[in-house]
Order: C-alpha cells, then sequence, then structure tokens
C-alpha cells in the first residue's frame, strides 16, 4: 500500500450518529470502511527504514483556514505531549488562528491526551462531559481528541458511541496532518477519525510555538521498543526512532541564538538514542558531548531507561559544564522479580550498581525516580525490597503510581492478586519515605548558595520571584524583575517542605 492509499484507507469520515434518519445507514457504512487503531498492529516493529521527511507545508487550500478563529489546547500526560501541543500550536498559526487561554471564547478546542493510567483517561471524559454542554450552545464549535488515548482502539469506539460532541479524533502520527482534519470536519461536520497503528517517520520541519522563552524541549527520539509489560506507550507512540544528530544540534543550536537558557532532551527512552541507526556507532553519549559546547546554560534529558545507560554516557556527563548533574533514573520497583515480570531487564543489582557508577562519575548527582506499586503479585517482602532500596540510594524525590492495568498490554492478562487496600496502603508508605527523605535533602540546602534560573513571579505572591536550581528545586526569593529569565545566585534561607526560600546574592551570573 502507497502512502497515499493508506491515508485514505485510515481515513473515516463517520456519518454524524446524532442524526437519526441515516442512523442504520450510518452503521453499516462506519463499519464497512472503518480500520480502528490496532494495538496488535502497533506491536509489529517493521525492520523498515525510518522515512525522515522535510517537507511540510501548508498548501494554499488550507491558506486561511482559522482566519477570524480561535483554538485551545488542554494538554494531559509528559512533556512528549506538552511539545506535541507546541507543535500543533505552531500548525494553528500557520493556519490563521489565534490562541485563547479559555474554552468559552475558542472556536476549535483539542484535548492532547494521555493513556498510561486509568485516571489520566477518566480526567478527559470528564472533561468531554463538560464539554458537550458548550457545544449545545455554540454548535459551530469543533471538539477533538489527540494524543495517547486516541490511538486506542477502545476509546476510539467509546468516544465513537457515545461522545458524539466530538469532532474529530486523530493520533500521535497523524499530528502534521492537522491542517487536513480541520478542513474536513469544517466541510463534512461529521465525525472525522484519523489513526495510523504504527509509523516509522520522522517529520522534521513542523512549525513550533514554545509556551516560554527561557526553557525549551527538544526531542531526540519518538516512540519506545521495551514494552515493559504495564505500560501502553510503546502502542500509542510507535516504535523507537531517532532524530539526525545534525538536525537536532541546529535545533538547539538555534534556541542558544535566540537566548534560551535551559534545554531539556526528550524522548520516552532517550538513552536507546541512535540504537536504530544503521551503524549503531553513535549513541546519547556522542550526541550530548555535541551538544554541550553549544552556548546554552543548563541541558537536561529526560527519560532514562536503567537499561540502555552506558559508560560512554556516564563518562560525558562527567565532564559537566552545562550538562547538569540531577538524573530522572526510573526504578519502578526494588524487587529483582517483580523487576522481572515487569520486563524492565534489569535487577536490583544492576540498578544499584549504575547509580554506583553515576554517583562516582558525578558526586554530586541527585537522581529522581518513578515507583508503580501493587503490581500484579507483588508481595509484601517485594514491597519491602522497594523500599530498603529507596533509602539506599536517597532519591531527591520520586513519582509514585498504583498499578493501572492498561488494555492490551501483558500484565493486563496476569491475575492481579493484590488487593486496592493492601495497593494504597503500599503507596501511602512508599509516600511517607519519599517525603521523609526530599524534606531532609531540602533541609541541607540550608544556609547554601545555590544557581537559579529565574522564570518569574511567583504563583502565590507577584512580589516574589521564583526559579530553579540545577536539581530542579523550586526557590522562591525576593528581587528585582529584571533577573527573570537569568541566572542568578541565591542563598538559601529556609527549606520549606517542597521547595527553598532564600535571598539574592548576586544579580546576574557571568556566562
Ligand atoms: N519511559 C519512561 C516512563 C514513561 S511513563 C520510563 O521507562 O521510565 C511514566 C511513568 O508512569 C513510568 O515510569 C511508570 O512509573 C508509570 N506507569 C507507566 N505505566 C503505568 C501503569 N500501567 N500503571 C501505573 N503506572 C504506570
Ligand atoms: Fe513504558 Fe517501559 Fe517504554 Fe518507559 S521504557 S515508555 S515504562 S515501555
Ligand atoms: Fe501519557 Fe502518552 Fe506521555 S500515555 S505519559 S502522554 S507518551
Amino acid at each position: 500500500m502507497n502512502e497515499k492509499q493508506r491515508i485514505e484507507s485510515q481515513k473515516v469520515v463517520a456519518g454524524n450518529p446524532t442524526d437519526k434518519k441515516s442512523a442504520k445507514d450510518f452503521s453499516k457504512y462506519f463499519e464497512s470502511v472503518y480500520i480502528p487503531p490496532s494495538l496488535k498492529d502497533a506491536k509489529k516493529r517493521g525492520k523498515e527504514e525510518v522515512n525522515y521527511h522535510n517537507d511540510f507545508h501548508i498548501s494554499e487550500e488550507f491558506q486561511g483556514l482559522g482566519n477570524n478563529k480561535k483554538f485551545y489546547i488542554r494538554t494531559y500526560g509528559c512533556q512528549m505531549n506538552e511539545h506535541d501541543t507546541e507543535v500543533m500550536a505552531g500548525i494553528f498559526l500557520g493556519l490563521g488562528y489565534e490562541p485563547t487561554d479559555t474554552v468559552n471564547d475558542a472556536d476549535v478546542i483539542l484535548l492532547n491526551t494521555c493513556a498510561i493510567r486509568e485516571n489520566a483517561e477518566n480526567k478527559v471524559f470528564g472533561e468531554l462531559g463538560h464539554l458537550k454542554t458548550l457545544k449545545k450552545h455554540r454548535p459551530n464549535l469543533l471538539i477533538g481528541v489527540c494524543g495517547c488515548m486516541s490511538q486506542e482502539e477502545s476509546v476510539v469506539n467509546k468516544i465513537l458511541k457515545t461522545y458524539n460532541q466530538v469532532d474529530m479524533i486523530f493520533g500521535t502520527h497523524n499530528i502534521h496532518r492537522l491542517p487536513n482534519i480541520l478542513k474536513e470536519a469544517y466541510m463534512s461536520k461529521e465525525m472525522v477519525v484519523e489513526v495510523w497503528s504504527k509509523e516509522g517517520d520522522v517529520i522534521e520541519n513542523l512549525p513550533k510555538v514554545r509556551k516560554g522563552e527561557i526553557k525549551a524541549w527538544v526531542n531526540i527520539m519518538y516512540g519506545c521498543d521495551k514494552f515493559c509489560t504495564y505500560c501502553i506507550v510503546p502502542y500509542t507512540r510507535g516504535k523507537e526512532r531517532s532524530r539526525r544528530p545534525e538536525d537536532i544540534i541546529q535545533e538547539v543550536r538555534h534556541l542558544a541564538a535566540q537566548d534560551y537558557q535551559e534545554i531539556t532532551l526528550l524522548g520516552q527512552n532517550v538513552n536507546a538514542y541512535g540504537k536504530d541507526f544503521e551503524d549503531m556507532t553513535y549513541g546519547l553519549g556522542d550526541l550530548m558531548d555535541e551538544i554541550r559546547k553549544i552556548d546554552i546554560p543548563r541541558i537536561r534529558f529526560t527519560t532514562s531507561h536503567p537499561r540502555d545507560f552506558d559508560d560512554r554516557l556516564i563518562e560525558v556527563l562527567g565532564k559537566g559544564g552545562n550538562l547538569l548533574d540531577h538524573i530522572h533514573l526510573p526504578v519502578q520497583s526494588g524487587s529483582s522479580e517483580v523487576l522481572k515480570m515487569m520486563a524492565r531487564k534489569y535487577d536490583r543489582e544492576r540498578y544499584l550498581e549504575l547509580v554506583g557508577k553515576i554517583k562516582a562519575a558525578m558526586p554530586n548527582a541527585s537522581l529522581t525516580t518513578d515507583i508503580i506499586v501493587g503490581f500484579p503479585n507483588e508481595t509484601e517482602e517485594q514491597f519491602e525490597e522497594t523500599l530498603s532500596l529507596y533509602r539506599e540510594v536517597e532519591f531527591d524525590t520520586a513519582y509514585t503510581f498504583i498499578y493501572s492495568p492498561r488494555e492490551g498490554t501483558p500484565a493486563a492478562k496476569m491475575v492481579d492478586n493484590v488487593p486496592l487496600e493492601v495497593k494504597k496502603e503500599r503507596l501511602q508508605r512508599l509516600n511517607a519515605l519519599v517525603n521523609e527523605i526530599s524534606a531532609k535533602k531540602l533541609k541541607e540546602y540550608e544556609g547554601q548558595v545555590v544557581e537559579v534560573l529565574v522564570e518569574g513571579e511567583s504563583k502565590k505572591n507577584p512580589d516574589v520571584l521564583a526559579g530553579y536550581t540545577e536539581k530542579s528545586k523550586l526557590v522562591n526569593f525576593r528581587g528585582p524583575k529584571s533577573v527573570i529569565g537569568k541566572l542568578i545566585k541565591v542563598k538559601v534561607t529556609k527549606a520549606k517542605t517542597w521547595t527553598l526560600d532564600g535571598e539574592l546574592v548576586e544579580e546576574a551570573l557571568e556566562v
């Protein structure tokens, strides 16, 4: 099937299910043409080459589509979604739309969704409920669902059946098709569904409107091939594919020229960077070694997978400079048996060994992590191994979750014999430990001078400024507005539960 045929076969312009006259015909028609997103197809990882495209443009037929119209995008989930929103905002602007920060005067509302846990999905269904009322009063409003949930067949089917206020559903591989999808939605006033199940493409020249002028995200790779047994991401984001180093470096240089102070390199598993290149000799360490020479004061990367974290990367990170020594290294569990069931492909010992190597190369490194409690069959002893690993590593902080079964993943088929009450209780115990160690670590900052990238006024008090340290600690302090966007030195006066209070030492660092 060529590209055009595939687009045609995957694209469905569904009749309006509310149109009673044609409901039966519609249903027949729909079944005959509708190809739902398939988790099974999404799992296939072909050996086909990654196609790089540089030819995105907004063709004449779409010019002015958004004149005198406003768009609003609500983003759920991780930084990858946040960054996709920046791309979609870029496309909207290219079409002539203006942004708005309220749904009330928007002409198009997009929900950029996350499928990682059930409660993430429930939030979106709740929001769709609210939007139904809005749509009743303003029938011309277009409502779209995109992001990871739209890659799930069960979600698409549910929306088609019960949420007829939705006009468009499109997947994570279809973002560049937004102009076509919008036009179709306007023309037909019928539900447009366009979701490709797997894609191996990288589209380089999509427009972007970044949310801030101080910090920026840069994708270095897309997708995930790890297939941890609990996780939906490999199905919703497609196969691992790396951007070419030259494209990434050019983007980072461009951001440096625009005076950005901090870059976060993004991918679901950034340590697998380059593994899909033919010669497989260029990895994340090599990329970081080039990027560190670019004149940007702070470089971060996320998310790391312990399995692919290699010595070359550790060596490069050890060079310091603008490469920050804060590493987010999700462990998920402290028990080797649970890690095996999760198919994480490392065990407790290897994780601790890696932590040891990182700390040897970067003595001041701070580590943060993600942990899942209540995985099917997790025993009390296995959970306690998570607690003991946490104490041993002394993470700065952690994102902690109760396991949530995701349809189509291997773990969802496992018998789960851990009662919800037990899962909740484990989460509480783990959070108590996380809080205890975070508080202890924050307390150590009292009296120290830290470097802060000032982001703006504090949310609670406009007379107070707020910014982040190299290790992502939020610091509040009083100072002139002229330091916003700059790196300055602040003396920490008090550690609060989650944040630090400080006073300005020096207005701006020589960089
Ligand atoms: N790629 C990253 C994580 C992406 S998802 C990594 O591999 O570490 C962010 C976090 O959500 C995961 O680290 C995991 O802790 C959590 N998570 C993923 N699937 C989950 C599920 N089914 N239930 C509960 N938490 C989950
Ligand atoms: Fe999910 Fe595992 Fe991939 Fe992370 S590495 S996105 S947890 S499958
Ligand atoms: Fe959620 Fe998709 Fe990110 S499932 S965590 S938005 S990759």
